[in-house]
């Protein structure tokens, strides 16, 4: 026995592939945003996080290349050094002023970005309250406070309550941070951070929010969760990702300049990764462009997502109730959520099963997500799929409401 045994071991995968049911690590030959190609078939994406559609737009392409062709395929260091461009600095200006913020940091990625905000601002005897259903990169920066000797304390998803009576067993002057992600990564529920924030002022908190699935998709012209409840100015930091809605990779953090001053000096997560590549940084500028000029992009992936969730609702699935781009169909059962999802795939619709232990057991679920870019009769062939294969599988009674009757024929085969 040694420390490499366990991946010896390790069939779980292995069993899935055998029975033809593995969902994961599709390769992708082609991608037209709402349409791929994988394995010479043609498929409707509903699992992509590339919210507005952007990252075939052409002046999000064009402005990738042009950078490429300015400043080379790597910054070759950390921002702290060689990793800095004009372009860095442009997106740290433009997007600190889309979000109503003093200055902004971009980091390599959004998971390093929680990371190099939590870790240097939570330093011994001080207090991270922290949602349980919290993104996994909140998680890893949360723990890395605790080598300070801080304290993390996890409260109920979205619960208020429990949010108030950890938070009043500390002492009001000893610092405390508050984190949430805005839009809950994996049911696509929004923080109530109308509540947050109140609470956060009662009990002498900081509050810094993750935006990730929310910027681009709620709030007015899809400045995020905080503008949704019109708290932007009691949120002390939003931190975001470039993969999303910017259609690119790369993260950043937007707040006060004092605050983001220091964590340019103090956040080993900026100081020690190199930095996003510069045609990264010009393709999410680029969207940020796009969704500054097109506000009215957000409802578009909105009324998608809602169309669909009350569809399949009506249909009879278990679906969780939320607003942003995210519909989550829990099916309870991890390989029930594989044969539903290997169903799926074959008839040309990809999803995302999310399966326990990355979700509780009974939460298994096809996590599905929306694009500006997908057209009815997308979402019309998504639909009579679930349809016709939940009722197959026993996921939903066979005689519910039917769907519009239109589109299977459009999809190319
Ligand atoms: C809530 C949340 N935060 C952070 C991240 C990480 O972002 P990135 O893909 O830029 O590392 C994700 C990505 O899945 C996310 O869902």
């Amino acid at each position: 026995m040694n420390i490499l045994s366990k991946c010896y071991a390790f069939d779980y995968a292995d069993k899935l592939k055998q029975e033809g049911i593995y969902p994961y690590f599709k390769a992708i030959n082609e991608s037209e945003g709402p349409e791929v190609d994988i394995d010479g078939h043609r498929i409707i994406m509903a699992g992509s996080n590339n919210y507005l559609g952007l990252t075939t737009h052409p002046r999000v392409v064009e402005a990738a290349i042009k950078a490429t062709e300015k400043y080379g395929s790597s910054c070759s260091g950390s921002r702290f050094l060689t990793g800095t461009t004009v372009l860095h600095e442009e997106m740290e200006e433009k997007v600190a002023r889309f979000m109503g913020k003093e200055a902004a940091l971009v980091f390599t990625t959004g998971y390093l970005t929680a990371q190099g905000v939590i870790a240097p601002l939570v330093g011994r005897g001080e207090y991270l309250f922290s949602d349980k259903e919290n993104h996994a990169s909140i998680v890893v920066g949360n723990a890395m406070t605790t080598v300070h000797n801080s304290t993390v304390i996890r409260y109920r998803h979205n619960d208020m309550a429990n949010l108030e009576a950890r938070l009043s067993k500390v002492d009001y002057h000893t610092p405390k941070l508050i984190v949430t992600d805005g839009v809950f990564s994996t049911f696509g529920t929004i923080a109530r951070l109308d509540e947050i924030t109140r609470l956060a002022k009662a009990y002498n908190a900081n509050v810094v929010v993750d935006d990730a699935h929310a910027l681009g998709v709620i709030g007015p012209g899809g400045k995020g969760t905080a503008h949704y409840f019109g708290v932007e100015n009691e949120v002390d930091m939003t931190i975001c990702t470039f993969s999303k809605s910017l259609s690119s990779i790369g993260g950043f953090v937007v707040g006060e300049e004092r605050v983001i001053n220091y964590l340019k000096h103090k956040s080993s997560a900026l100081m020690f990764s190199a930095s996003p590549t510069a045609s990264a940084v010009a393709s999410a500028l680029a969207a940020l462009e796009i969704l500054t000029e097109n506000p009215e992009l957000p409802q578009q992936v909105l009324g998608n997502a809602a169309n669909v969730r009350l569809a399949l609702k009506t249909m009879g699935f278990n679906v969780v109730d939320a607003e942003a781009a995210i519909v989550a169909v829990l099916i309870g059962d991890n390989e029930k959520t594989f044969r539903f999802w290997q169903a799926l795939y074959d008839e040309g619709v990809f999803v995302n099963a999310f399966v326990s232990p990355a979700v509780p057991a009974g939460y298994q679920m096809l996590r599905l997500s929306f694009m500006a870019t997908h057209e009815n009769y997308h979402l019309d062939y998504i639909l009579h799929t679930f349809k016709e294969i939940g009722t197959r599988l026993g996921v939903i009674a066979p005689d519910t409401e039917a769907v519009p009757a239109t589109a299977r024929e459009l999809v190319p085969a």
